[in-house]
């Protein structure tokens, strides 16, 4: 139950303001003693024309004190308790009936929401920031789909350009298949690093760059054949990654795709007298909004990366009657998006307001020695494949010390490993940048992925150990009155609350947080209550029922963020 809705409810019934200014005045207080929820009264005092603390003595003498513990007034505040054991038993019961639905909602019911997230570059690394924009759409894709919104993931792969010109005139000169075939990311990079080197020395690359381009966009045979291949080996590549990481997309209509598009797009521009020319450009003006303008079509006529941006935007109205359109790329590119979203409003377009950016910052290393294949980029393939190897390294050792096997230690490790990597990502708030630290990420004290992961292989195990597990009824939850056991039961039951918060602000750390405090809230019941050898059988199923509604709510939040649990560790 939503025991801060109730607690408004009650209010209301009482006093002249309205629920949503109640709801919004509702505190949980510091300190257990001042209560599990309290209400201000400085505000209803210029209502009411009385002393705050008058107020909350009459409030406390009339308002109706079922399900709670007492209600009582101190100062201008008045304090709720909860009934604890029933507000125990509730939560529970709730998760146990709901299980992997608990936390989930059918808010969004009919309302499509676009994800737009990961996006690499054709021929390029699929590298460790990128794992940024695709760890949060992920995320936000389970989250808005877990309450009820229709999510459309997009991989709006770059895939087009005046690039994919320098590439073709690379490749007929300089490309070793063989190398092609066994690295082919490294190689395509190669050559387009060595195009630029040669085309500073002869200009006339560049000319040949833009024939090969301009070919391509008329459909030419053997241009499209060759960016048909760079597309394809990327793909490959790319999708490597997506399958270590269980993660999918619904669509993969890049910048290619609206190639033909772009023409419509332009004249409408124009149409609509936006469209001036600046230094043979042709440009959408924003000095009224302190941007600088939005570059529609270059100098030699050719569209670029906004052009297709807007011919995305409103193909996806069209297609998908959008009620929100979130962009999951770097904060470096918010100027652009500003941009974009400004010249679709310019063009009468007020659903330009639905689409939304979601920036995230950057990613940095701790320690140098991270293996890499070459150069500066790191690929995001190897740094998966090296956490998995270094937490099969760590559970060899705990092996060893503990003396006990660990069945399918590979698969566990998988599921460790890049659940620390995701972990990582998701922790702090989005716009902060991430220093990353494979000892500390990989740790299983502290606010780690491993230690939610223990966590839950904890409570597993307890649930393993313990066969007499009546059914609901046989739990007595009135004597679960530890501050430990409340603490947990309290998180547990503000789960779907967390979830929401996350939707409000489009920040997947949110949910995070959440586990943290969770697993935490969890260890601290764990190390203080003795489950085992809790003499009444009641009272002992009921804290087994306390452990499996944790070991759930870990199980659905983790989910949230992409990450599997494993059962035993
Ligand atoms: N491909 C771009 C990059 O890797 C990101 C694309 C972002 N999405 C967009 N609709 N512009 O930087």
């Amino acid at each position: 139950m939503d025991y801060k809705k109730v607690v408004a409810e009650r209010i209301k019934e009482n006093v002249e303001l309205d629920i949503e200014t109640i709801e919004k005045l509702i505190e949980i207080p510091p300190k257990p003693e001042m209560g599990d929820y309290a209400f201000p009264c400085f505000q209803l005092s210029k209502v009411m024309r009385k002393a705050p603390n008058m107020i909350a003595e009459q409030l406390k003498n009339n308002i109706n004190k079922d399900g709670f513990e007492s209600v009582q007034n101190l100062g201008p505040y008045l304090n709720f308790f909860l009934d604890k054991s029933v507000f125990i038993s509730e939560t529970i019961n709730k998760i146990l009936t709901e299980k992997d639905k608990y936390g989930s909602s059918n808010l969004g019911e009919g309302k499509n929401v676009i994800v737009e997230y990961s996006s690499p570059n054709i021929a390029k690394p699929f590298h460790i920031g990128h794992l940024f924009t695709t760890s949060i759409g992920n995320s936000l894709y389970k989250i808005l789909s877990f309450e009820g919104y229709n999510c459309i993931g997009i991989n709006h792969l770059g895939d087009w350009g005046t690039q994919f010109g320098k590439l073709i005139s690379a490749y007929k000169r300089w490309v070793d298949e063989d190398k092609l075939h066994k690295e082919p990311i490294n190689e395509l990079l190669r050559i387009y690093v060595k195009f630029h080197d040669e085309a500073e020395k002869d200009p006339s690359l560049e000319d040949e760059a833009r024939m090969h381009f301009k070919a391509l966009e008329d459909g030419n045979e053997e241009e499209v054949k060759l960016w048909t291949k760079f597309k394809d080996l990327s793909l490959k590549e790319f999708k490597k990654v997506y399958e270590m990481l269980n993660v999918e997309f619904d669509s993969y209509a890049g910048e290619s795709f609206y190639s033909d598009k772009m023409d419509a797009v332009v004249n409408e521009i124009e149409d609509k007298g936006l469209l001036t020319e600046s230094n043979g450009a042709k440009v959408v003006m924003l000095d009224e909004y302190n941007m600088p303008p939005c570059i529609i079509k270059k100098a030699d006529g050719a569209t670029i990366y906004a052009t297709r941006d807007l011919a995305a935007a409103m193909y996806r109205k069209k297609t998908y009657d959008f009620y929100k359109n979130i962009y999951v790329v770097g904060t470096p590119q918010a100027l652009h998006f500003k941009q974009v979203f400004t010249t679709l409003k310019l063009m009468g377009y007020d659903w330009a307001d639905d689409c939304k950016h979601v920036g995230f910052g950057l990613v940095k290393f701790a320690d140098k020695k991270l293996s890499t294949r070459k150069g500066d980029v790191i690929f995001l393939e190897d740094l998966l494949k090296e956490a998995i190897e270094k937490t099969l390294g760590i559970i060899n050792e705990n092996e060893k010390e503990k003396n006990k096997a660990i069945e399918n230690k590979e698969d566990v490790a998988k599921k460790i490993g890049i659940g620390a990597v995701l972990f990582t990502y998701l922790k702090n708030n989005r716009e902060r940048d991430i220093v990353f630290d494979w000892k500390e990420m990989l740790s299983f004290d502290g606010e780690t992925g491993p230690y939610v992961q223990y966590t839950y292989a904890r409570g597993k195990s307890i649930l393993r150990n313990e066969t007499n597990i009546g059914d609901l009824q046989d739990a007595d939850y009135s004597k679960l009155n530890s501050k430990e056991e409340f603490e947990l039961v309290k998180y547990l039951d503000g789960f779907q609350s967390s979830i929401l918060n996350a939707i409000d602000k489009l920040e997947p750390s949110i949910v995070t947080r959440h586990i943290i405090e969770i697993a935490k809230a969890f260890n601290k019941f764990y190390n203080q209550i003795n489950i085992k050898n809790t003499e009444d059988a009641k009272v002992k199923n009921a804290r087994i029922k306390l452990v499996e509604s944790s070991c759930q709510v870990i199980k659905n939040g983790l989910s949230l963020l992409g990450i599997d649990v494993v059962e035993k560790m």
